[in-house]
């Protein structure tokens, strides 16, 4: 060994308590790195959430089997409050293996901020209603903001789906003659009420269903619920097993020989 060498260990050394921290801390962030990789991947993994949308995407109404409606109970099912990112790609998901098509009554706002789950909603059958914008209560604010947030609203939707909602579900179910003048639409309410906002529990969701549920009936719940959207396969499965087939809204008032006028509300649709 060379003096030049024993200088250059001699170096080394003095700078060794360095290059230990820096080994250390690389070895700390690889094993972070890693950690945070596996994370990623795990989230990511074709068995979570990849499922749903390059499935559902390529899917086309008219390829979802045909519904037998001669000889059953008709029921349409009705979210609101959404869409979210969070639970409706799941609920499209389970409704399409269900073969169940829902009315979706969305919120502007929201529809702007999820333009995809809106068209992919659409594109699988669903019907696609307003919520308003932003969730007003439309009787405690000017006839003029009750039109402002019609037009906002139905702006969103001609610019994602092409064309305006046929329907509005106006927040709360408040109703006054100004939002009669100005919704535009038809006005749609419903007549079985899950309380799934309150009560988040399957268990508690299907009691109310089976206490006020009738042939015509429109069945409210929340899509923004993940305990909602749990309570959709036990909902479709014991009323379909009661004789129910699933519509959506203007299906169902179509087969029950309804012409829907504008500024009109209707809770259900009796035989
Ligand atoms: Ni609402």
């Amino acid at each position: 060994m060379s003096i030049q060498d024993k200088s250059f260990f001699k170096r080394l050394n003095a700078r060794l308590p360095w290059l230990k921290i820096v080994l250390f801390a690389s070895a700390i962030l690889i094993v972070v790195l890693d950690l945070v990789g596996l994370t990623i991947s795990k989230i990511g993994d074709p068995s979570e959430k990849a499922l749903i949308a390059p499935m559902l995407i390529h899917v086309k109404a008219t390829e979802r089997p045909e519904r037998i409606l001669t000889d059953k109970k008709l029921v349409a099912l009705t979210f609101d409050d959404g869409p979210s990112s969070e639970t409706t790609p799941g609920l499209l998901e389970l409704l399409y293996e269900k073969n169940v098509p829902a009315t979706f009554f969305m919120l502007g706002a929201r529809a702007s901020a999820n333009p995809d789950i809106v068209r992919q909603a659409k594109e699988l059958g669903n019907e696609i209603a307003s919520h308003t914008y932003s969730h007003q209560n439309l009787i405690r604010i000017t006839a003029g903001a009750v039109a402002e947030d019609i037009a906002a609203t139905n702006a969103v939707f001609s610019s994602i789906i092409g064309e305006t909602p046929a329907l509005t579900r106006p927040p709360y179910g408040n109703i006054n003659d100004n939002v009669r003048k100005y919704v535009g639409t038809p006005m749609i309410l419903w007549s079985v009420d899950t309380l799934d906002w309150k009560y988040k529990t399957t268990e508690s969701i299907m009691s109310y269903t089976r206490s006020e549920i009738y042939d015509g009936a429109i069945i409210l719940m929340h899509d923004i619920h993940p305990t909602s959207v749990a309570a959709v396969p036990t909902l479709i499965d014991e009323l379909r097993s009661d004789g129910y087939e699933f519509v959506t809204v203007s299906e169902l008032a179509t087969l029950r020989g309804i012409n829907l006028t504008s500024g009109v509300a209707y809770y259900s649709f009796r035989p």
